[in-house]
């Protein structure tokens, strides 16, 4: 008031003052979140594609009507697929050259538009605090462990914060940098809900332990701190922050996308830690992190190899594929947000066959890096379908030896728990449910023949 007054006392000087103190004002505050559940979110997605309706998903319940199919013979409707060594002109890729130049762009591109959705161009800076470091001792190992926090810039945005949680775990004997196994998952382990049955009982030493045991050092980053699990989440987290808490665009990126970007910001990190060979550094992770890995994998090539456990559809098994999970069960309001919106396309007015990339080409755009791939047993793990997974592998081959990589060495699936190591593509199934657990050994071994605790040379890509 005293404020106003005094303007108006100074004419027309005043006046423009008190315009340009309220327009400031104004330019201050920004919009709040948008608030919208995930139905409504979707349903908003949906409108903007002109589509009507979804066709259902399959349910994991075999007395249902719309029961997954767990029959090989009627498993492959779309046996052909896109081919990822020719060119959208219709050309052969016979040059790594051109894969490099020209293919991979275009591959890039179909996920980045149709899948995943697009990282915007710009995303806000990450500054990693280390909150606590710690001795530890994991088995017979003594350890360092670091708890790690990367703040992200919202300064465009203050409504929105996002922390990025991670920890850090090296063998306090290290004689130099190590090679590091980070999982995406849980800090402190797989959260129990109730009423969910206990956990299979940990036979022999855990994965960590596995690792440490390699004079290896392992970290868990927290993907939910990066983005949240939901549809109802998506004008929070990193995809709000850039989007300042508005809904997204049809091409924005998916959850999947901002958890592989978290995996990304993480390795910054790891780049600035001298405990840290920052060129020796996998990933790894289950279901739905095994998705994420495998984008993150994908589109980040400073990561040196991959464990992808049971990813499943929208991860490493081909979507052409009627077993377990399908398209449409990722474009219902459970899971929709992992994806770009304008995949839910592809559960309505289009099908499976008309998506122009499949996961094989999700698995070749990691090429030549080494990657492994498991799962579990049909019964106990039927849904992430395993097979599907295997096949997609195949796919990829050819781009592994056009870059003068050894594939899967078989296009015939293996029987239950035979390791298919000795190439750049790696593949088990395990016989047991839906557990990462029982593939880490063969992993290990495979992973052993790419990184060394020290003095061996670390996984070299065409980068
Ligand atoms: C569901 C979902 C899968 C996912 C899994 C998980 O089963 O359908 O796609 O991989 O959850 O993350 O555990």
């Amino acid at each position: 008031m005293q404020r106003f007054k005094k303007a108006r006392n100074n004419g027309l000087i005043g006046s423009l003052s008190l315009a340009l103190l309220l327009g400031a004002g104004r330019a201050q505050t920004p919009t709040p979140v948008a608030h919208l559940t995930a139905e409504q979110d979707h349903q908003r997605l949906l409108d903007l594609l002109h589509i009507t309706t979804l066709r259902p998903g399959k349910s994991g319940s075999p007395d249902k009507p719309n029961a997954a199919n767990y029959d090989e013979a009627k498993a492959n409707p779309f046996p052909a697929l896109p081919d990822p060594l020719v060119l959208s002109n219709g050309k052969k890729v016979t040059s790594a050259k051109v894969w490099w130049e020209q293919r991979r762009p275009e591959i890039v591109e179909m996920f980045d538009r149709e899948i995943y959705g697009r990282v915007p161009a710009h995303t806000p800076k990450v500054t990693w605090e280390v909150t606590s470091t710690k001795s530890g001792v994991n088995g017979d190992v003594a350890t360092t462990i670091k708890s790690l926090v990367g703040h992200v810039d919202n300064s465009s945005y203050p409504l929105i914060t996002v922390d990025i949680q991670m920890e850090l775990v090296t063998p306090l004997a290290a004689k130099g940098p190590v090679p590091v196994m980070m999982e995406i998952g849980f800090i402190g382990g797989f959260p129990r809900r109730p009423g969910m049955p206990p956990p299979p009982p940990q036979v022999g030493p855990t994965w960590q332990q596995q690792v440490l045991a390699k004079g290896w050092g392992y970290a868990t980053l927290s993907p939910v701190s990066v983005q949240a699990d939901n549809g109802a989440g998506l004008t929070e987290g990193i995809i709000g922050l850039c989007n300042k808490g508005q809904p997204r665009k049809l091409d924005d990126w998916g959850v999947l996308r901002a958890w592989a970007w978290g995996a990304s910001r993480a390795l910054d990190y790891f780049e600035t830690d001298k405990a840290v060979d920052a060129k020796q550094i996998g990933i790894e992770g289950h279901s739905r992190y095994g998705k994420a890995s495998l984008v993150a994998m994908a589109y980040d090539p400073r990561f040196a190899i991959v464990y992808v456990s049971s990813s499943g559809e929208g991860g490493a098994k081909l979507s052409r594929r009627d077993w377990g999970e399908v398209v449409e069960n990722l474009t219902a309001t459970g899971e929709y947000h992992w994806m770009a919106g304008d995949f839910l396309k592809y559960g309505g007015s289009l099908g499976w066959g008309d998506l122009p990339v499949d996961a094989h080409e999700l698995i070749a755009l990691c090429a030549p890096r080494p990657v492994f791939i498991g799962g579990g047993a049909t019964n106990g793990d039927g849904w992430a379908d395993a097979r599907g997974t295997f096949l997609a592998e195949v796919g990829a081959g050819p781009v592994y030896r056009l870059l003068g990589k050894k594939d899967l060495g078989t296009t015939e699936y293996p029987a239950m728990q035979t390791p298919l190591i000795t190439g750049d593509l790696g593949f088990r199934q395990h016989s047991e449910g839906h557990t990462p657990a029982p593939n880490w050994p063969t992993f290990l071994e495979f992973a052993g023949r790419f990184m060394r605790a020290s003095g061996g040379a670390p996984v070299k890509g065409s980068f």
